[in-house]
């Protein structure tokens, strides 16, 4: 029989994607998503490219009441993949509160429920933005974590400490923190990606909605750093490798023998790459010339930022497989089909 792993936020950016690695790995993801910030039509591309009906339990993980009755519906299930969360630090520093709120009632419920249920495995989304400004770099796990800057960070922060606590008081629970790096690109399918509201924060959005017209051209934030060509450095991922350390997650849970287990993994791909990198990679991969300006630095930039992935290599026997380029190809594919 299939195990069954539930996936909150399963509608979102790497939720989605990782309901298709799962799936393609032989497990049978469930989907909870409030739909907040997702849209419903997602769910139907996902049964599209795996040919199947995933369940979806429509509801909010701040609401007890709804995933106990979810967890009743489904019966046995093996684990659960937390991605429901808020996630824009510049909101998070506007909306501190709806942020705590969110971020640390839907852990906390969903980490209830687990130990009511004797639901063992746990996956928990977490971010390299737990290291701040690393002073040596490549980080690793080891790298201490740094005070936040903003509460989006901070509740990314404390939810790990509170996974930590919740294994040590003795609970049967078996849990893995992924601290993501930058995820970009989208299925090779181009049938689910990255659904920006608005205006996009992130840069490989930005570059993709420029290239197709949407935006006028780019802002390079500050080519003035201590960088080799002065721009930032950032460790940038495909989403479809992030997810499948989703799946690496769950099997390494599985076989570990202790009934109680914590630990934290870097998911990334080793390598930075600066601002004026990423979009060489981009006409490269797309053909087009992306039009950009070099602009003032954005307020609450780091310099660089990339991870050592040693860890979950050897460990959880994971390692990307696509490049950069294929990123950007898959993101620009992506956003053709968006238009
Ligand atoms: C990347 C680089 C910008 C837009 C995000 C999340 C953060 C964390 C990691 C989850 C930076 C530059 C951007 C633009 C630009 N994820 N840039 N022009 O800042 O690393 O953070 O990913 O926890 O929470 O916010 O990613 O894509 O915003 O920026 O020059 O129009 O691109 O200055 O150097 P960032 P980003």
């Amino acid at each position: 029989m299939k195990k069954k792993i539930i996936v909150t936020g399963g509608a979102g950016y790497i939720g989605s994607h990782t309901v298709v690695e799962l799936f393609n790995a032989g497990f049978e993801p469930v989907i909870v998503d409030n739909f907040s910030n997702a849209d419903k039509s997602v769910v139907e591309r996902i049964n599209e490219i795996t040919g199947s009906n995933i369940t979806l339990h429509e509801g909010d993980c701040c609401d007890e009441g709804f995933l106990r009755k979810m967890i009743e519906a489904e019966g046995e299930i093996d684990g659960f993949i937390h991605f429901a969360a808020y996630k824009a630090v510049g909101e998070s520093v506007k909306k501190p509160l709806e942020y705590y709120r969110n971020n640390f009632d839907s852990l906390l419920i969903v980490l209830k429920v687990m130990m009511d249920s004797s639901i063992p495995h746990f996956v928990f989304s977490s971010s390299c933005t737990v290291y701040g400004q690393a002073e040596v770099l490549p980080v690793t796990e080891e790298t201490p974590v740094q005070k936040q800057e903003s509460p989006y960070g901070n509740t990314k922060k404390v939810c790990e400490e509170m996974i930590n606590d919740a294994v040590n008081s003795g609970a049967k629970l078996k849990c893995i923190s992924l601290r993501y790096f930058n995820p970009i690109g989208a299925h090779s399918s181009a049938r689910i990606g990255e659904l920006p509201l608005g205006v996009p924060q992130n840069l490989v959005p930005f570059i993709t909605q420029t290239a197709a017209g949407i935006r006028e051209q780019l802002t390079v934030f500050g080519d003035d750093y201590d960088t080799p060509d002065g721009t930032c450095i950032r460790d940038y991922i495909h989403v479809v490798d992030l997810a499948k350390a989703h799946v690496k997650s769950l099997e390494y849970l599985e076989a570990e023998k202790s009934e109680n287990f914590y630990d934290v993994f870097n998911v990334g791909t080793g390598k930075g790459n600066s601002v004026l990198e990423v979009i060489k990679a981009f006409e490269k991969a797309s053909g087009k010339n992306l039009k950009y300006v070099i602009g003032p630095r954005r307020a609450g930039d780091i310099v660089q930022i990339y991870g050592n992935v040693d860890k979950a290599n050897k460990l959880l026997g994971w390692k990307t497989e696509l490049s950069i380029e294929d990123s950007l190809r898959d993101a620009w594919e992506w956003e053709k089909r968006l238009a």
